[in-house]
């Protein structure tokens, strides 16, 4: 991912945790994973990414899914592990883009936590995401655009917030994002 990383004035916070799951939601190269790991390491609290936790759950590789089930196959799975990490205690969780498509996903996000939609266009996104075979639903970028297109309304279906990423880097968004859950009332400090 190719957002720049440059440190921004940053908002301490140590004895924190959240009150319910955050959802990262948004097209790939939104940069849902990175975003909510810095959101996770300044605030000293847990971060996973679901396709990272299906992969080792499966051992298998997204890619590999893909070829051996199917879209249909990855989506039952996808659906599964939302499930599962939505019911942990509460962590910051970056989905995978296609999350919102199913209504059953639909309902989990907006039912069982707080749901952030990164907003990004499919053109800004190809040029983040270097290598695009790990990502078998990004072929080409007229794909991409009415892939990202079809989901836009499913993103703001659910989002509780939507975060523009265009033109900031990561620290400003997780910035944003820390003082949103602050106010929220989702990170807050834990009894000690
Ligand atoms: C998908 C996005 C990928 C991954 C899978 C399908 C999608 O995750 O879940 O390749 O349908 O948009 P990222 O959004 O993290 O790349």
């Amino acid at each position: 991912m190719q957002m720049p990383e440059e440190e921004a004035t940053e908002t301490e916070a140590k004895h924190v945790g959240l009150t319910k799951p955050v959802f990262f939601i948004g097209f790939m190269g939104a940069g849902k994973t990175s975003v909510s790991r810095r959101i996770a390491r300044r605030s000293h609290i847990a971060s996973i990414d679901a396709d990272a936790y299906l992969e080792r759950r499966e051992g298998k590789k997204i890619k590999s899914i893909f070829d051996e089930s199917g879209e249909e196959g990855f989506r039952t799975l996808e659906t599964d592990v939302l499930n599962e990490l939505s019911q942990k205690e509460p962590l910051l969780i970056s989905c995978g883009g296609g999350v919102v498509l199913k209504p059953e996903n639909r309902k989990i996000l907006r039912e069982r936590g707080f749901v952030v939609y990164l907003m990004v266009s499919a053109d800004e996104a190809s040029c983040r995401i270097k290598d695009a075979s790990s990502r078998p639903l990004f072929k080409t970028i007229e794909n991409a655009r009415a892939t990202n297109d079809a989901r836009i309304p499913l993103y703001h279906e659910v989002a509780d917030v939507a975060i523009e990423t265009i033109g900031k880097n990561v620290s400003r968004i997780a910035q944003e994002i820390t003082e949103i859950l602050q106010k929220e009332g989702i990170l807050c400090p834990l009894p000690k």
